[in-house]
């Protein structure tokens, strides 16, 4: 990142999920790190908050307080250019298409999640080379690098095998971004993140929803069928951890960190039993009757045959999974 003082924050995706919980941060904290935050932009295809009266409002931007609302596609370059009107010194990349809906188009999912994340990079590197501040870029990628048939034990060595479209964009973006890194161009450093949770109820895609409805719907007295057997087991995170673990590479040192700058994130491994349990110890024993378990072979050989995972570099920088699965489980619902 650059010394000036106040940071220009621009967050793609914001509107999504993880987004909104780091935006709501950024605006609540103001400082990345020691750096206040001088600007936020945030970044997606629409924002369904309608601009406040007396909000300024031109070619798809809107002014809130505190923050930029800049509504368009990272697959349009002049979008892109937009978002580096002002010399940013954080880029937060989270904009993509989900997994599902990616296989459904993967041609417009490679626009996106490829090619997008290709024009801010361009963006980051026009702008070092006119002698602006050298943005870190933070990428928010995935452990669907990984593929279906993962080895018995998950570590920083494991090769990055995708078995579908968004998996592979994510590796391809992954090593885009160490390349420029390595060029000069940005500070790059790719998150491979674990299922989120708990995401809203909304249905946007992710395959992985299941697991947010087995967090969210007993606690509330609702029944909830597993698509996977008690057995099965997953990787995941809460939504505040992953805010966590995102702020923290944004302030990071990177001079320590390998040359390709990818970290997979310190992340519970659990079986859906030990969720219904930790769930149980939270919400009480009548939890449990809500929850019945219909296993379908796809949605298992996808999230729940997770092996132990080690993530020695990740631990080493600093980052945290959420300690155990109760608190997981806390947090998860209280975002
Ligand atoms: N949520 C998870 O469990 C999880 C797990 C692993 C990785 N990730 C990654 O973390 C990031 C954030 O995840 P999320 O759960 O908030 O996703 P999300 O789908 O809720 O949000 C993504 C946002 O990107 C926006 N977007 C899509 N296409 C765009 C485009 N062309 N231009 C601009 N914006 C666009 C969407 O409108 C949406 O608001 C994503 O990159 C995702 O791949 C998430």
């Amino acid at each position: 990142m650059s010394d000036r003082a106040a940071l220009h924050v621009v967050v793609t995706g914001a509107a999504g999920f993880v987004g909104r919980a780091l935006v709501a941060r950024l605006l609540r904290e103001r400082r990345v790190g020691a750096r206040p935050l001088g600007a936020l932009t945030a970044l997606d295809l629409a924002f369904a908050d309608a601009a406040p009266a007396g909000t300024r409002q031109a070619e798809g931007t809107r002014q809130l307080v505190g923050m930029r609302q800049l509504e368009g596609s990272i697959a349009d370059r002049a979008v892109v250019t937009r978002a580096f009107a002002e010399p940013v010194d954080l880029l937060v990349h989270l904009a993509s298409m989900p997994g599902g809906s990616a296989e459904q188009q993967p041609a417009l999912a490679r626009e996106v999640n490829l090619h997008g994340t290709l024009h801010l990079l361009d963006a980051c590197e026009r702008q070092v080379a006119q002698g602006g501040p050298m943005p870190r870029v933070v990428f928010a990628s995935t452990i669907a690098v990984y593929g279906a048939a993962m080895p018995a034990l998950v570590d920083d060595d494991t090769p990055a095998r995708p078995a579908m479209a968004y998996g592979a964009h994510k590796l391809m973006a992954e090593i885009a971004i160490a390349d420029a890194t390595r060029r000069g161009g940005c500070d790059g450093v790719s998150l491979r993140l674990p299922g989120v949770l708990a995401r809203p109820p909304v249905r946007t895609g992710q395959l992985s929803a299941f697991l947010s409805d087995l967090l969210r719907e007993p606690a509330a007295g609702r029944d909830v069928v597993c698509p996977m057997s008690p057995a099965a087991t997953t990787w995941a995170s809460s939504t505040p951890n992953i805010v966590d673990n995102l702020l923290h590479a944004a302030a990071l040192d990177t001079a320590t960190l390998p040359s390709h700058r990818v970290l997979a994130l310190p992340t519970l491994r659990f079986s859906m039993a030990e969720l219904v349990d930790a769930l149980a110890a939270v919400h009480g024993p009548q939890l449990r009757q809500h929850v019945c378990f219909a296993p379908e072979p796809r949605i298992e050989a996808l999230f729940g045959r997770f092996p132990p995972l080690r993530t020695p570099a990740a631990d080493a920088a600093g980052f945290r999974h959420d300690g155990d699965l109760p608190t997981l489980c806390r947090r998860a619902i209280e975002s």
